[in-house]
């Protein structure tokens, strides 16, 4: 999944100094002065306060880029004023200004949470790069937290769109062991989500400023995952013409998300058991070991336990892989999803491209409601984003779909089960997706009526309801 990348545009901003805006202080009226004309020389807007209480009086009342201060004013002393400032506004930048012979104590105010110190006397050009150099870290550390906040929330499990009660309850366990240090296997179709759900468990974890190293266990010869994973030492093959440190390394502090895991091969099998046990690395060729401080988070779309009942896959390797299981349900088993995820990639590929396709025909709707979605989640992206290519107005109707879905077989679920046909023109998504769930409640409850032999009390103990609710239910579905 790609996203927009978000316009940071700090060239822009960086040639702009009269949007910055500086507070100096000093009890020296002619150091006032000074600090105005260099510094609105080259456009920066200046106030000036000439003693420690008045800037501070200031900083509540205003919002600045910087503050540039005496260390030693009278009323109140400069470490004083930075620590005040730095209360007040966690992202302000502070330069320090000290008198000859006050380095030591100019140390110590960079200790305290100073950007810079200047000593006096200073030339014009001193006080400008010092400036420059700080407002520079200012806008680093905005964009820090501008791109950890970005991250996320792409991330977050809250992105991750599904109403459907089995997603709910996937949701909720992951949150719970997200943070953990628990080793968590994703299952699931390919195109249900495992990679997302990673991420996601990654980026709500303790480990989340640290990396998240993705590989594809089944993408490559053995030999180049073997040292894509561990690393090797210069000379250990021909071609290892320096040593280079393996991804489980790289990874150090986050998480190693080893995709399609069941893929591995034998071999690595066991040296993969060697670090789920011992929490250490070997690189190839070398005969030390590395401690290495990772979480794994592993994925495939094979059922790993009956690969370990065929004799795939190493027992006590899939043990140690599904201390915690996820399963991600194929979309048809959860088609009262299939609404909201519409409506996110709507949004999606509207902000991508500038277009304003916010709805979907009836018709349509319940075409995509009743496919088969063997791709699942993927698959639906891919179809609505197609669609979304092709529709010259602003709303998606059926001819925007591929053939397979207009014409294709409907999946196994009969035309009379079909549920969902909606007719009216005007009914929000909303409205369509109450519906929605409404035909995934009447298809359980044909489904348990039917392994009950229709009798109603066991219908409603395979539901997990009362036999009363069952009625209620069936009379409002309009079931008899
Ligand atoms: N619940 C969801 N909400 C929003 N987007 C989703 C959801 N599930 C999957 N997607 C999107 O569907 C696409 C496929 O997801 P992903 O790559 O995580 O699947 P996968 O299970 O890893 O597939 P594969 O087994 O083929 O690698 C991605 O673009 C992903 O962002
Ligand atoms: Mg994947």
């Amino acid at each position: 999944m790609q996203y927009q990348t978000p316009n940071l545009n700090t060239e822009g901003s960086r040639t702009d100094n009269s949007s910055i805006r500086i507070l100096a202080v000093d009890d020296e009226d002619h150091m006032i002065r000074v600090f105005r004309s260099v510094l609105e020389s080259v456009d920066y807007q200046v106030e000036t306060a000439s003693s420690g209480r008045s800037a501070i009086d200031k900083l509540r009342q205003d919002i600045y880029d910087l503050v540039i201060t005496d260390l030693t004013l009278t009323d109140v002393d400069g470490i004083q004023l930075l620590q005040e400032a730095k209360r007040l506004h966690p992202d302000i930048s502070v330069i320090i200004v000290t008198g000859y012979g006050t380095i030591a104590s100019a140390v110590d105010a960079m200790k305290m949470g100073a950007d810079d110190y200047i000593t006096k006397p200073f030339e014009r050009d001193q006080l400008l790069i010092s400036v420059e150099g700080t407002l520079e870290k200012y806008r680093m550390r905005r964009e820090l937290r501008y791109l950890r906040g970005y991250l996320e929330e792409q991330y977050g499990l809250h992105n991750m769109v599904g109403r459907s009660k089995t997603m709910n309850r996937l949701f909720a366990t992951a949150r719970k062991v997200a943070n953990s240090e628990a080793t968590i296997l994703i299952q699931g179709e390919s195109g249900t989500g495992k990679e997302l759900l990673a991420k996601a468990i990654h980026f709500n974890s303790a480990r989340r400023n640290q990396p998240l190293v993705t590989i594809d266990c089944g993408s490559m010869p053995l030999e180049l995952l073997q040292s894509e994973l561990f690393g090797h030492i210069k000379g250990s093959f021909t071609g290892a013409l320096r040593n280079r440190r393996g991804l489980f390394e790289e990874a150090r502090g986050g998480t190693i998300f080893l995709d399609e895991v069941g893929e591995i091969y034998e071999p690595l099998q066991l040296s993969l058991l060697r670090v789920l046990q011992e929490r250490e690395i070997r690189p190839i060729g070398s005969d030390s070991t590395v401690k290495i401080d990772v979480r794994i988070i592993s994925a495939s779309n094979k059922n790993l336990k009956e690969s370990v009942e065929k004799g795939r896959f190493r027992r006590d390797l899939y043990y140690r892989l599904a201390v915690i299981t996820l399963e991600i349900p194929p979309l048809r088993e959860r088609r009262e999803d299939i609404p909201e995820l519409i409506q996110f990639f709507l949004e999606k590929f509207n902000k991508r491209n500038n277009s304003s396709i916010s709805r979907i025909s009836p018709e349509a709707m319940s075409l995509l409601l009743s496919f088969q979605w063997d791709g699942n989640v993927r698959e639906l992206e891919n179809v609505i984003e197609r669609a979304m290519v092709l529709a010259d107005s602003d709303t998606i109707t059926p001819n925007l779909l591929p053939e397979e879905i207009l014409g294709g077989k409907p999946d196994e679920i009969d035309n009379d089960r079909r549920g969902i046909v909606v007719t009216d023109e005007n009914l929000t998504l909303k409205e369509i997706s109450s519906q929605a769930s409404a035909a995934t409640e009447r298809e359980a409850i044909l489904r348990a009526l039917e392994k009950s032999a229709g009798n109603k009390k066991k219908a409603a103990e395979l539901l997990g309801i009362s036999r009363g609710s069952l009625y209620n239910k069936m009379k409002a579905l309009r079931m008899r």
